[in-house]
């Protein structure tokens, strides 16, 4: 490389600057925290160029090393990922990072290496990934995400933490009671559908002024990272959503309700909306985008603001839907002269029938300038609406992957789709496609299918499946001397699970036992949460394990690599949840068939109990399938403080089980954890199956009213436990895994 391609930029003292950041200390911070072994053998230069490029090269003179040369920040980041995968053979992972296994002295690149982003935009966050999946995250848990991210060349994550603090601000400001405001709030683990105006009030006590100070202090950390790593955080703006008692405050103002949402009940729904065109609204934005820039500085330009999500417009009227738009883009514009509105456009495809072509048009057209808006294509891989909305409008889009409901864990993919489908929209004509990202709500399995896109937006042709697959595996067990047969389970789950084309089941699969008992309704749903299989698990899962175990009986050191460890937990667990519905469906044929008694319905009940059992075993053997840990993070930030470390606890429980009060989202975040699994479902799946046998005993008739009352009585309780109180709740793993797994290929394959 020559040296006169090196431009010196002088380090910036402070971390928030307008507009990207151009020092490279984030990056050597990074390495400092990832490869510390290595921490001078890498040089960053920031070099001119359009985009995010950047050059791989080694290091002239006898020191050796490793100089990377990028346009920006998070090419740079790029630059270190791409030499650390392709040169070193290490990755990080959600499990961990692997980057201090970095080799010394450091492998050589030969003749430098180039690489650039193929998009201007790489984004990363669905708002309710900041519940399903981050809700409890110290910040140590946000480090190790940025890193993932950055590395992975994202630039624009959004940053809703702590939001709380300044909309607290603005409405006491505007003059509302505490009591007012706090009757707003929602609980710790649901702020992102109150920040949406879908819930309003909590469940199970007020959001503790702790959290929404602490919450607001971990923001500061967050959004100062993002910006050290090259990134622009998405900070929130005003909505528009209000307390009710704005109303009492200014009876004037325009203000209506929102919709009814999930099935709450009113007081905890129908959220009121301050409409756009009042003056109140411009004055409390600029209260709130003002007050946000004191505290972050002038972090970003680009704001998330979505007044309609799962949420219907006052009006149809498309006069009334550019005036709604129109007037908050003001009210933005008026507070930041160069603001930037960011959408979530999941609403177009989730309430499509209202959103019509007109409609959109008419919405979106309230922001004049097309570089003036960011649409998130949310559900791309599956029902995107750029298509349909001619490239809204012309409004910049990124192409975004959802794939994953509610944290939920089921295997599921993809990646034909990924390696096309992003491609052929920025390369339409027309398009105005400016970004890819993934907008998961929940960061749960099959990181694959994540990895993937982020990798595509890297690669102006499509990736080669195969060869991307085996690369990923060969670095995510770094062992020399790889068993093929490691190779092989994954050439298998990439050309079945991952590629799976059944258009009615793309999204992560649930598990049918993590569903309230019935004895129908369960079974091959299709849709937004299927529970349908769509491969064949004799021909896909099973050799797919049966190849990871020779693996790691060819090569015991597999074992020790927490990855491996880890994927092989997640192909039993997959294996066993798939096996429970042939249970279910040979319990309910019993109970069914004009032979069945109490007895013959109890005993076709056991095998499904014996696999709840098994399954959470095998959970308790690896740290990352731990209901204990979802819960030590929640009452971690509680500190010493009983009251409000069960408070905590009761939001993170409620969450993945009733999702309400009274079980209104009923199992949408289940999840399969040990702890969970071996407890809760359990001991619904128990009792359901007592239900039933007492029927063929008495002689009585099904009553599904009456059972799922009892069901959800059990999930009340479950709820309000503490963990570590009842017998046999560890907070570690227990057990081995080769054990448990042997346990299970002899009786479930
Ligand atoms: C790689 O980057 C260097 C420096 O910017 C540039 O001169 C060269 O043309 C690039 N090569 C390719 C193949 O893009
Ligand atoms: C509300 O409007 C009424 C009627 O125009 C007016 O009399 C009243 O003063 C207004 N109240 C406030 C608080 O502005
Ligand atoms: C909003 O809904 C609440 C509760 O359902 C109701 O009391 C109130 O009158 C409604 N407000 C408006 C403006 O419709
Ligand atoms: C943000 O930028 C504006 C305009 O450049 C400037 O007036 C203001 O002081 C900056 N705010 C902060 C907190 O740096
Ligand atoms: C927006 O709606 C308000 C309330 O109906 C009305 O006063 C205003 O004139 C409208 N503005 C435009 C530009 O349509
Ligand atoms: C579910 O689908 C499978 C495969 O098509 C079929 O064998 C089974 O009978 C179906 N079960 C139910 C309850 O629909
Ligand atoms: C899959 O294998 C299991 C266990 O050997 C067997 O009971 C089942 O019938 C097989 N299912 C299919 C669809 O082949
Ligand atoms: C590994 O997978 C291959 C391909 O599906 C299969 O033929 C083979 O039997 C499997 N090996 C083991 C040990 O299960
Ligand atoms: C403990 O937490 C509760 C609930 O948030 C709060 O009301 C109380 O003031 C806290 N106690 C102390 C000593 O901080
Ligand atoms: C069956 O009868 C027993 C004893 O009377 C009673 O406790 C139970 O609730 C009954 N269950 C059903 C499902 O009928």
């Amino acid at each position: 490389m020559q040296g006169n391609f090196l431009l010196l930029v002088g380090v910036l003292g402070a971390l928030l600057v307008d507009a990207a950041t151009t020092s490279l200390d984030g990056i050597y911070s990074l390495v400092q925290r990832q490869i510390p072994q290595h921490q001078n053998s890498f040089t960053f230069a920031l070099i001119e160029g359009d985009g995010d490029s950047f050059v791989i090269s080694d290091t002239h003179g006898d020191s050796g090393g490793i100089t990377i040369e990028c346009t920006t920040v998070s090419a740079c980041a790029r630059g270190l990922y791409t030499y650390v995968t392709r040169y070193g053979g290490v990755d990080i992972w959600w499990t961990g990072s692997r980057l201090n296994q970095l080799a010394s002295p450091l492998p050589s690149v030969g003749e430098p290496v180039n690489g650039s982003a193929i998009v201007e935009y790489r984004y990363h966050f669905n708002t309710v990934t900041f519940d399903y999946t981050a809700a409890f995250w110290a910040f140590d848990q946000w480090s190790s995400e940025l890193d993932w991210l950055a590395l992975r060349g994202v630039n624009l994550p959004l940053a809703w933490v702590g939001y709380e603090y300044i909309l607290i601000e603005v409405f006491r400001d505007a003059g509302l009671t505490d009591a007012e405001i706090a009757s707003f709030l929602s609980g710790s683990a649901f702020q992102a559908w109150n920040r949406f105006g879908n819930i309003q009030g909590s469940w199970g006590g007020d959001l503790p002024t702790q959290w929404v100070n602490d919450q607001f202090a971990l923001n500061q950390q967050i959004v100062a990272r993002m910006v050290e790593l090259g990134m622009t955080p998405v900070l929130p703006a005003f909505t528009g959503f209000v307390p009710r008692a704005m109303a009492r405050v200014y009876p004037n103002a325009s203000i209506v309700n929102g919709s009814q949402w999930g099935g709450f009940p009113a007081d905890l729904t129908d959220v009121s909306f301050l409409e756009p065109f009042d003056d109140l609204f411009a004055t409390l934005q600029m209260s709130f985008i003002s007050k946000q820039q004191a505290a972050y500085g002038n972090a970003t330009h680009i704001y998330t603001l979505d007044q309609y999500n799962e949420n219907s417009p006052y009006s149809g009227d498309t006069a009334y839907l550019y005036n709604i738009s129109l007037y908050t883009f003001d009210s933005m514009r008026a507070a930041d002269p160069e603001a930037v509105w960011m959408m979530q456009g999941w609403l177009f495809f989730a309430d499509e029938s209202f959103w019509t072509a007109d409609r959109i048009a008419a919405y979106l057209g309230g922001v004049e300038n097309n570089d003036d808006m960011i649409v998130l294509d949310l559900y791309s891989e599956a029902a995107p609406q750029w298509q349909r909305t001619n490239s809204y409008y012309g409004k910049q889009w990124i192409w975004c992957e959802l794939h994953d409901y509610g944290g939920n864990m089921g295997f599921e993919g993809n990646l034909p789709v990924l390696s096309t489908d992003p491609l052929e929209a920025l390369y339409s004509s027309g398009s105005s496609m400016k970004g890819m990202g993934l907008t998961m709500e929940g960061q749960e399995g099959n990181e694959i299918v994540y990895d993937f896109l982020l990798d595509q937006a890297w690669s102006p042709t499509s990736l080669d499946i195969t060869s991307y697959v085996e690369a990923w595996v060969a670095r995510r067990y770094p062992i020399s001397n790889l068993p093929s047969a490691a190779q092989t389970a994954w050439g298998i789950l990439s050309t079945t699970v991952y590629s799976n084309s059944n258009s009615d089941t793309q999204a992560t699969i649930k598990s049918i036992f993590e569903l309230a008992p019935s004895t129908s309704g369960l079974v091959n749903l299709t849709g937004h949460h299927p529970t349908e299989i769509p491969y064949n698990t004799n021909t896909t899962i099973v050799p797919a394990l049966t190849n990871l175990t020779l693996a790691a009986t060819q090569n015991p050191t597999l074992l020790t690599v927490p990855e491996f460890a880890y994927d092989l937990v997640d192909v039993v667990r997959q294996l066993l949840a798939n096996r429970f519905i042939d249970a279910y469906e040979a319990l309910i044929t019993e109970y069914d068939s004009s032979s069945a008694t109490a007895a013959s319905v109890t005993s076709a009940g056991q095998p499904l109990l014996d696999i709840l059992t098994i399954l959470d075993t095998l959970l308790w053997t690896n740290e990352n399938f731990l209901l204990s840990t979802w819960i030590a993070d929640a009452r971690a930030l509680a500190g010493s403080n009983a009251t409000y470390a069960d408070y905590l606890e009761y939001n993170a429980r409620n969450q993945i089980t009733l999702w309400g009060p009274d079980g209104e989202i009923n199992d949408y975040a289940s999840k399969q954890w040990a702890g969970l699994v071996g407890t809760y479902y359990l001991d619904r799946w128990q009792t359901f199956i007592t239900y039933l046998a007492d029927i063929k005993h008495n002689g009585t008739a099904y009553d599904n009213t009456a059972i799922q009352a009892q069901l959800l009585d059990i999930g009340k309780e479950w709820d309000t436990q503490i963990w570590g109180q009842q017998a046999g709740e560890s907070w570690d793993v227990v057990g081995d895994v080769m054990t448990v797994v042997n346990d299970i290929v002899q009786k479930w394959i």
